[in-house]
């Protein structure tokens, strides 16, 4: 039986995936099985094509195929279904299968940019058929909007738990602020951010090494440029963000301008115009060029991580449930969880920092006065993640800046404040080693 995460994984299958979504009282369609033996030898050169079989009764996502008494096929693309076949219609399911493959061939032959998931595109590939990148440049794609309220109803019907609406089509980019304009005008180029509509969903400050700027740039460091960039990227600290927002890809380049300042300060309302270092002769900031690009560019700079993390004694008894549901919600996984009492000794080790403090007895009888929920939270960028859903230290503080955090909502005061959170990498693979590693022995 397949399970919702290999469900989830299957969509994730590089190249095409052909789903059959079958009923539990007829299987797999038998009918079709030549069909698709047929189109895997044919387009196996190209290795791109997967087939896959899914109980309708076993996922929540195909109940709307339930009770049905056709097979149905689902095509599906970078995790997106593009097109749905109802039935066994051999030379539909042939020209649909050709039809991405060819779409394949050329984005790998670098002669069509990957796949446009616009907020739109899985209603209109729903009603007029796949989309291909070329309907984008071209701009065929607002010909067609209009179909859309129409499209958009018979999709809820069919894909009631896909993303139908805009929310949840909201894309992600990495931008980077490098360190001349990070130095002279950093409010400035933030506020900007914010006044076109991003929200920055992650941010890192960082001293980028030689050796980071050669990984990240590895297709410009043959380039003449490229002694200048490298050297303008060592030169001090340099901001990393997520933005996130409606093609935050495409808005976010948009905005930009040209590459070059030469080209950029032709359209002087040009990021790249407008925030040009007199100094320095690159520009200073920088966009992915693609949603499957700003992913890979993303998991170079907020690579997944884990945090130590905590339900205090006062929390665990309450607010457990609410609270461990908080942490799922936020898209944690739980790597490691138990439920312990702390010792003295380990109340003390995870607060050494604040030893001396007048507020730390308190802190260490508060801590050891009944069981703790103690977890290893994995996440990208997972420990400033789990501070911001944490909330401030004081609820006080917390319900006025942060209303939606967990501080916030379950904190009683501001030493029984329901949750703990490692402050720093380095802070968090101490605690996890000392709750989890050769101390939790015994
Ligand atoms: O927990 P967080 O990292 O947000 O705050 P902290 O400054 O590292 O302090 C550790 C814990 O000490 C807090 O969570 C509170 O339980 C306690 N504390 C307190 O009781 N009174 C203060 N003024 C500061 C901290
Ligand atoms: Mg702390």
């Amino acid at each position: 039986k397949m399970l919702k995460y290999e469900w989830d994984e299957m969509l994730q299958t590089q190249g095409i995936v052909v789903i059959d979504v079958y009923q539990s009282w007829c299987g797999p369609c038998k009918a079709v099985l030549n069909l698709l033996r047929k189109l895997r030898i044919d387009f196996s050169d190209d290795d791109v094509l997967h087939f896959a079989v899914a109980e309708a009764d076993n996922l929540e996502c195909l109940k709307p195929f339930r009770k049905s008494c056709e097979p149905v096929f689902l095509f599906c693309v970078y995790g997106k279904i593009v097109a749905i076949v109802r039935g066994v219609n051999a030379p539909l399911i042939t020209k649909t299968v050709t039809d991405l493959v060819l779409v394949e061939r050329k984005i790998a032959a670098g002669e069509q940019e990957p796949y446009y998931f616009s907020p739109f595109s899985e209603i209109l590939t729903y009603s007029v058929g796949i989309i291909k990148p070329d309907d984008v440049a071209e701009g065929r794609v607002n010909e067609i909007k209009h179909s859309v309220e129409d499209a958009s109803r018979q999709l809820a019907f069919f894909f009631p738990n896909f993303n139908v609406n805009e929310e949840e089509h909201v894309e992600r980019t990495l931008a980077i602020i490098r360190p001349s304009l990070l130095k002279e005008r950093r409010d400035s180029i933030i506020q900007r951010i914010k006044d076109d509509g991003f929200r920055i969903a992650m941010q890192k400050e960082i001293m980028l090494s030689e050796d980071q700027v050669r990984t990240f740039y590895k297709e410009h460091v043959d380039q003449d440029y490229f002694p200048v960039l490298l050297d303008q990227m060592t030169s001090g600290p340099t901001l990393v963000l997520a933005l996130t927002g409606e093609n935050a890809v495409s808005h976010w380049r948009n905005l930009l301008g040209p590459k070059t300042l030469e080209e950029a300060k032709e359209n002087p309302e040009s990021l790249r115009a407008r925030y040009a270092i007199d100094s320095v002769p690159i520009n200073q900031l920088h966009g992915s060029s693609s949603a499957v690009d700003a992913e890979k560019e993303l998991e170079f700079f907020f690579p997944e991580e884990k945090t130590f993390a905590l339900i205090k004694p006062d929390a665990a008894k309450t607010h457990k449930e609410e609270i461990m549901k908080r942490v799922k919600q936020a898209g944690f996984s739980i790597s490691k969880v138990k439920e312990q009492a702390l010792t003295r000794e380990m109340a003390a080790q995870f607060y050494k920092d604040h030893e001396g403090k007048p507020f730390f007895e308190d802190l260490v009888n508060c801590m050891t006065a009944g069981p703790s929920v103690v977890m290893v939270l994995s996440k990208e960028n997972a420990v400033e993640e789990w501070r911001q859903l944490m909330g401030p230290t004081d609820p006080e503080e917390a319900k006025k800046v942060s209303p939606e955090s967990i501080r916030a909502q379950f904190a009683h005061d501001i030493l029984s404040n329901a949750v703990h959170g490692s402050s720093n990498p380095e802070h968090a693979m101490k605690s996890i080693a000392f709750a989890f590693g050769e101390l939790d022995a015994d």
